[in-house]
C-alpha cells in the first residue's frame, strides 16, 4: 500500500495548488491514499470546516494536526465527525486520539502526538500515551505523526517505538529533513517539511517575521503571498515486513 503523506499545509492557497496538481502526482507516483498534516491551513493557524471539506473533496483521506488543532474555534463543532486525528497527549475531551482508515482489506491506525520540548501547552507524556494506545489499537498498520520541535525527542520516540509502529513522521518545524530511514521495519523522518509558499519563513511573510525578531515586540504575522509553492512530504510503502519511506518534494506556481 502506497501512501503520500504531506507535511503541514500552510495557508488556503495551498489548496489551489493541490487542486491543480494532486491528481497528476497520484498518477505519477501510483499513490493509493493521501494523508496530510492540516494544522496550518486556515490563515496559517487551524482548520476551518470549509477548508476541511475542500481537502476531503480533493481526496485527502486523513488529517493529523498539532499545536494549532483548536486555533479555529469552529473545529469544536465538526471534529468529532471528521477524519481528523488530534494529538493524543493533548488532554482534550473532543476529537479522536486514534483515527482508523480503511484501504481495501487493510486498516491503518493514525495517531498524532505532540512533543513536549519547547512546547508551552500542558501535555501528557507522549511516550506513555503511546504505550497506552498500543494496548488498544487493532489494525494492520500504525502511523504516528509526531509534531514537535526537538530532533532528539522525535528520534527517541522513533527508536523507542521501532518495531511497534510502521512509521514515525515528524511535523511542526516546516523544514524537511534528509534523514529518512527504516529501523526495525519502522519508517522515520525527523520532519516531512511543509506545503506552502516558498519565499517565506516557515510559511509566513519573511519581512513580518524579521520585524518580529528585530523589534522584540509581538508583531502580527501573515502567510507569505509568494506564488511559488513547495509540496513536501513522504511516500510510504507499507508491506508487512518491508516498509519503505521515500522523501517527496516538488515545486509549483500558483498561476500555472
Ligand atoms: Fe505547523
Ligand atoms: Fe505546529
Amino acid at each position: 500500500m502506497r501512501i503520500l503523506y504531506f507535511g503541514d499545509i500552510v495557508g488556503e492557497n495551498t489548496i489551489k495548488i493541490l487542486e491543480n496538481h494532486l491528481d497528476e502526482i497520484k498518477k505519477e507516483y501510483k499513490i493509493n491514499m493521501v494523508f496530510a498534516n492540516a494544522e496550518n491551513v486556515t490563515g496559517g493557524k487551524g482548520l476551518s470546516q470549509k477548508h476541511y471539506k475542500q481537502l476531503k473533496s480533493l481526496g485527502i483521506a486523513a488529517m493529523s494536526m498539532g499545536n494549532h488543532t483548536f486555533s479555529k474555534k469552529e473545529i469544536k463543532d465538526y471534529i468529532n465527525d471528521a477524519t481528523i486525528v488530534r494529538p493524543a497527549n493533548l488532554n482534550a475531551d473532543l476529537g479522536k486520539e486514534i483515527l482508523y482508515v480503511k484501504y481495501n482489506d487493510k486498516t491503518i491506525a493514525l495517531v498524532n502526538m505532540l512533543g513536549r520540548v519547547y512546547t508551552y501547552t500542558p501535555l501528557d507524556c507522549p511516550f506513555k500515551t503511546m504505550d497506552r494506545l498500543l494496548e488498544e489499537i487493532k489494525s494492520d498498520y500504525i502511523i504516528v505523526d509526531f509534531h514537535g520541535d526537538a530532533t532528539s525527542e522525535k528520534r527517541a520516540f522513533f527508536y523507542d517505538f521501532s518495531g511497534k509502529v510502521d512509521a514515525v513522521l515528524g511535523t511542526h518545524t516546516h523544514i524537511q529533513t534528509a534523514d529518512e530511514e527504516v529501523y526495525n521495519n519502522t519508517c522515520y523522518i525527523t520532519d516531512m517539511g511543509m506545503c506552502g509558499p516558498k519565499l517565506s519563513i516557515i510559511g509566513d511573510d519573511k519581512d513580518m517575521v524579521i520585524k518580529r525578531f528585530r523589534s522584540g515586540l509581538f508583531e502580527p504575522l501573515q502567510v507569505s503571498s509568494d506564488k511559488n509553492y513547495i509540496l513536501n512530504g513522504v511516500i510510504l510503502d507499507l508491506n508487512e515486513n518491508s516498509n519503505k519511506i521515500i522523501r517527496f518534494s516538488k515545486e509549483y506556481n500558483l498561476d500555472n
